[in-house]
């Protein structure tokens, strides 16, 4: 992990801790499915078979877990529950979603977010989950169709083109970009990665501000602390685009009781590992104004 020592002292980063809570044990999460089912419910049966839940305070659907693999059960093929970081769980949370609107998922695949939007939504609605990948699209589109989201449908696509069709259509987008992937807990990474990633990351950025109508919301994330593929990225669409405006969201955050620090771009979050015993993110949240 040599490389990553750089980035200690960076906009809160801490290598030592960084080092010990990526590697240490974790575990599982289940989000119940409030599509298809009541969370009590759902809990009760899982109980009766012998988990062993610990709800996960900032959520009112989701729970930490012992023992057994969730996605061995029957409860999981039904689309009851579905497993899911409860890092990534924030991120749906904080695109201001209502019934009725129309949301943009450009880079979906395999789903943990976009299901989770359908389930906020209660189905209502419209969402296009869109992915460039031919081999994650079909786990995109098995999650959704097994979750019972009615409201998804599904895009096959680089994110870039999305623009052709969708310019200024969409009332919230989620652009959770393809990353380095530093964040994410129970894998090694070296350094590496953001001069791959962040060009096409400020591609993918762009091309979701276009497709946001003016009024609307977009989140920026990746799982990953470069601030090439973070602050860079989000400066960019901020120099390119004069009617694009941060809202922020450090502070919404930590209103839902979870810790993180201000990023270099103020009122961007970068949740790190050891915070919350999540795997780490960066969530940049921007506004499209009404004037040009
Ligand atoms: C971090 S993952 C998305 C995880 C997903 N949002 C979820 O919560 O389950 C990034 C995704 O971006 C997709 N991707 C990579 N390049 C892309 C592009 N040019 N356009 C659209 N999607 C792309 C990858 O195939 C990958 O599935």
């Amino acid at each position: 992990m040599d490389g990553i020592q750089a980035l200690d002292g960076i906009a809160g980063f801490d290598f030592a801790l960084y080092e010990k809570s990526i590697l240490e044990p974790i575990k599982k999460t289940v989000r119940v499915n409030t599509l298809k089912a009541e969370v009590d419910e759902v809990c009760q049966s899982l109980e009766s078979i012998g988990w062993n839940l610990e709800k996960i305070p900032y959520f009112d659907y989701a729970f930490w877990m012992d023992g057994i693999s969730p996605g061995n059960s029957l409860e999981y093929v039904l689309g009851l529950i579905c497993i899911q970081d409860p890092g990534s769980m924030l991120i749906p949370e904080l695109m201001d979603l209502k019934k009725e609107i129309r949301v943009l998922d450009l880079c979906a695949a395999p789903g943990s977010k976009t299901t989770q939007i359908s389930q906020i939504m209660k189905g209502s609605g419209t969402i296009i989950a869109n992915d460039a990948s031919s081999e994650r699209i079909k786990g995109l589109a098995m999650n959704i169709q097994r979750c019972g989201c009615s409201n998804c449908l599904v895009s096959h696509t680089d994110g870039r083109n999305l623009p052709n069709w969708g310019k200024e259509k969409f009332d919230c987008v989620l652009v959770d970009s393809p990353c380095s992937g530093l964040g994410q807990r129970g894998l090694k990474r070296e350094r590496g990665g953001s001069e791959k990633y962040s060009p096409l990351q400020r591609e993918l950025i762009s091309a979701g501000f276009e497709c946001l109508k003016p009024g609307g919301v977009m989140i920026y994330s990746t799982c990953t602390f470069w601030p090439e593929e973070n602050e860079d990225v989000v400066n960019s669409l901020l120099e390119s685009s004069l009617n694009a405006y941060i809202v922020d969201v450090f502070k919404e955050i930590r209103g839902k009781g979870l810790d993180c620090v201000n990023s270099l771009v103020d009122g961007c979050a970068r949740i790190y590992p050891w915070h919350n015993r999540t795997d780490g993110f960066f969530i940049a949240k921007i506004r499209k104004d009404e004037r040009d």
